[in-house]
């Protein structure tokens, strides 16, 4: 199996970096996600390891061989972009296997793989269709097949399930991950949604503004974020973060923190559904109440600033009442207000 390695690469726009100083590796038959917000510079880095970008600095290695300098065609990858780039006038057919004619793969085999993929991808009865008479969701599916034919050593995908509704996006995510760990596919697989990230990837390399926030392995990026970033960025609803000071000025004198620090320079993090609402405690004022059936949002406001409590089944409060909240003090994460790193505990 093949690993894919960055090293130090960058790429400027004009003087603006849309990839900065970035390094991380990919071992071999691992699926690694690329998540972050828009704009982060998911896709610069796909194509940059896809080629299709010259770095303006580093070297990225396919295969334990520098690919710096390499073409495309010879870096022995296949790629679902972003945009599926279909050809309007090929069929299905020949749009999924157009890939492997030019490698000259035989008859037999290339019928053999299209099936496959058609079955998987429920496209089966689409396949003498033209891209103009599928819907988006269809043509999507149509620039997966053409990578799962490929059977390349590594493949990326940029958000190859933005287009399909969320029941689909369940299935194809389960498709994806089976095939990629049946065939051993390195793969890298770019998206902002975090659920998609954490339940496909081995490793999760999730980004902010060019650079590399936190690097870790689904359950790592939420039991230890690295920053209040990746602290809000990842779970839904965020965590809490809220200066120490705020809390203790509501009534949670009882917070200690875990270092001989200024209290001013701290921040508490907790998860939403660490935390219950109690007689005496911290004090908050309801802003809204959200019910979702299985449990209930309590949004509130601790000395003005935004806190959500989350527990199970139906929670009496209502906007503009007065609640007391008690926070799991073993589930709290600490961070500096300043630099947004996690505090260093020994
Ligand atoms: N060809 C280009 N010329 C100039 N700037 C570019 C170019 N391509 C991308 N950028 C800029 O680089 C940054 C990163 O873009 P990129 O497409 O990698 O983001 P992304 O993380 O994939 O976002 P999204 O989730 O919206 O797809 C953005 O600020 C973008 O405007
Ligand atoms: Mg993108």
């Amino acid at each position: 199996m093949v690993s894919v390695e960055l090293k130090a690469v960058s790429k400027n726009w004009g003087g603006a970096a849309a990839v900065d100083d970035i390094s991380f590796t990919v071992e071999g038959g691992d699926l690694v996600a690329l998540l972050g917000p828009s704009g982060c510079g998911k896709s610069t880095t796909l194509r940059l390891i896809a080629g299709l970008e010259d770095s303006s600095a580093g070297t990225i290695a396919i295969g334990g061989r520098d690919v710096t300098g390499a073409a495309p065609s010879q870096r022995g990858i296949a790629m679902v972009f972003q945009n599926y780039a279909l050809f309007p006038h090929l069929s299905v057919a020949e749009n999924i296997l157009f890939g492997l004619k030019v490698r000259k793969v035989s008859r037999a085999e290339r019928d053999e793989r299209l099936k496959r993929a058609a079955s998987i991808l429920g496209l089966t009865g689409l396949l003498e269709r033209k891209p103009s008479q599928l819907s988006g969701g269809q043509q999507q599916r149509v620039a997966l097949g053409r990578a799962i034919v490929a059977e390349a050593p590594v493949c990326l995908m940029d958000e190859p399930l933005s287009n399909l509704d969320a029941q689909l996006r369940v299935e194809m995510r389960r498709e994806i991950r089976e095939l990629q760990q049946r065939l051993g596919i390195t793969m890298v697989y770019v998206t902002h949604d975090q659920v998609e990230a954490m339940t496909m990837a081995d490793q999760v390399v999730l980004m902010r503004a060019g650079r590399i926030e936190q690097d870790a392995p689904p359950d790592q990026l939420y039991e230890n974020p690295a920053t209040i970033f990746v602290a809000r960025f990842v779970g839904t609803p965020p965590m809490n973060v809220i200066p120490l000071t705020s809390l203790r000025a509501a009534g949670g004198e009882g917070l200690s923190a875990p270092i001989h620090a200024d209290p001013g320079s701290l921040a508490v993090g907790i998860r939403p559904e660490m935390t219950e609402l109690t007689e005496a405690g911290i004090a908050a004022d309801v802003v809204a109440v959200e019910y979702l059936g299985a449990d209930t949002l309590v949004e509130t406001r601790i000395e003005g600033q935004p806190f959500i409590v989350r527990r199970p089944g139906k929670v009496r409060a209502a906007a503009g009442e007065r609640v007391h909240i008690r926070l799991s003090q073993s589930a709290v994460h600490w961070f500096d207000l300043k630099t947004e790193h996690r505090l260093v505990l020994d």
